[in-house]
C-alpha cells in the first residue's frame, strides 16, 4: 500500500450510502486483515468482526460522540485479548484497516466508546477472553457537498450534524516534532533535511493522524538516532481513546517508513533525558537509520 498517499486521502466520513456492500468487497477487507494488516504487538490475540447496519441501533447510546451513532452499511469491530499495549495495538491495526478501505475507495469513521462490556453485550458477543477494543463505520460516502461533520464549538458543546464540508485542521510538523529535548526546535529542520525526505514525510503522515475530537495529544522528540513518541496529558481524551490514538500515529509513521516488526516501534520509555514537562511520558521509540 502507498501509505503516504492513503494517509493524505483518508478523512472521516459520517454519511454513507445505505445499500449493503457486495460480499466480494467484504471478502477483500477480511483478506487484508488476515494476510496484509500490520500489528504493533506480536502474539496478542485479536479478531476482526465485519458487522452490518444493525450495529447502529444496537450501539445507540453506547458509542459515538455524545452517544450519536453514525449509520453505515458496515462496521469493523476489533476484538482483542487483554495484555500490555493491547489498546495501542488495536489503534495500529484498525488504522491500517481504514487506510486499506481508503485504497479500496471506501470511506470510514472511527467510533468512540468507553465501556467495552456494554458494547459486547449490545452486540451479543460471546468471545472468550476477548473484548471490543476499536470500532469504525464504513461504506461508500454520500457524494455531496454537505456532509455529516463534527462541529467542535467548545469541548462541552459538540454537534454531529449536517455541516459544510471542511477538513479537520491538524498539528503541523513544526508543532508536532521537537529536537533533542521537548520544546526545542533548534536545528530541527536542518536535521530533517539531513535524513532526506523520508523522515519528514513520516512526521507529516503522523501529523495527519485522526484522533478523538481531533485533539492529537502527543508529540515526538527527535534524538540523534531515534524518534521518540511522547504522550501529552489531555483532560478531554479518555484512556482508551488516548491509547488508540498513539497506535494510529505509530501506524502512520511506520507505514511511510516501511518500518515493521523488529525495525518498527519499540514500546516503553527511553534512556535519554528529553526534559519532558510534568505529565508527559515517552511511550515508544523507533530507530531512524
Ligand atoms: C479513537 C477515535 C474515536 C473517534 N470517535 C468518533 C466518534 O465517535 N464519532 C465521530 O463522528 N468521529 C469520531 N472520531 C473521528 C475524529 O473526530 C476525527 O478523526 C478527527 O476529527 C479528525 O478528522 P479526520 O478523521 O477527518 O482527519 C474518532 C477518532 C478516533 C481516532
Amino acid at each position: 500500500m502507498n501509505y503516504g498517499a492513503m494517509i493524505e486521502t483518508r478523512k472521516s466520513v459520517r454519511a454513507f450510502q445505505p445499500e449493503a456492500l457486495p460480499e466480494k468487497v467484504l471478502e477483500q477487507v477480511r483478506d487484508y486483515y488476515e494476510n496484509g494488516c500490520h500489528r504493533l504487538v506480536e502474539g496478542l490475540g485479536t479478531r476482526l468482526l465485519i458487522l452490518d447496519s444493525s450495529v447502529k441501533e444496537a450501539l445507540e447510546g453506547a458509542a459515538g460522540y455524545e452517544k450519536f451513532m453514525i449509520g453505515a452499511p458496515s462496521y469493523l469491530v476489533l476484538l482483542s485479548q487483554n495484555g500490555q499495549y493491547a489498546e495501542e495495538n488495536a489503534g495500529f491495526i484498525m488504522e491500517d484497516m481504514l487506510l486499506k478501505l481508503t485504497e479500496m475507495g471506501l470511506d470510514s469513521c472511527w467510533i468512540t466508546f468507553t465501556d467495552a462490556a456494554q458494547v459486547a453485550k449490545a452486540l451479543n458477543l460471546q468471545e472468550n477472553g476477548m473484548q471490543p477494543a476499536a470500532i469504525a463505520a464504513f461504506g461508500y460516502g454520500v457524494r455531496k457537498f454537505r456532509k455529516m461533520r463534527v462541529n467542535i464549538r467548545s469541548m462541552s458543546n459538540i454537534d454531529v450534524k449536517e455541516e459544510k464540508q471542511f477538513y479537520a485542521p491538524k498539528l503541523s510538523v513544526g508543532e508536532l516534532v521537537h529536537h533533542k529535548t521537548w520544546n526545542s526546535k533548534e536545528e530541527m529542520f536542518e536535521k530533517l533535511d539531513f535524513y532526506d525526505d523520508a523522515l519528514w514525510r513520516a512526521f507529516y503522515a503522523a501529523s495527519l493522524s485522526p484522533s478523538y475530537l481531533n485533539r492529537q495529544p502527543y508529540g515526538f522528540v527527535l534524538t540523534p538516532h531515534k524518534a521518540v513518541l511522547v504522550r501529552c496529558p489531555d483532560e478531554y481524551t479518555g484512556e482508551l481513546d488516548a491509547k488508540l490514538g498513539l497506535g494510529i500515529v505509530m501506524l502512520h509513521f511506520a507505514g511511510v517508513m516501511s518500518a515493521w516488526g523488529e525495525k518498527g516501534w519499540q514500546m516503553g520509555s527511553v534512556e535519554e533525558d528529553l526534559d519532558l514537562p510534568e505529565g508527559h511520558t515517552a511511550v515508544a521509540s523507533i530507530a531512524i537509520f
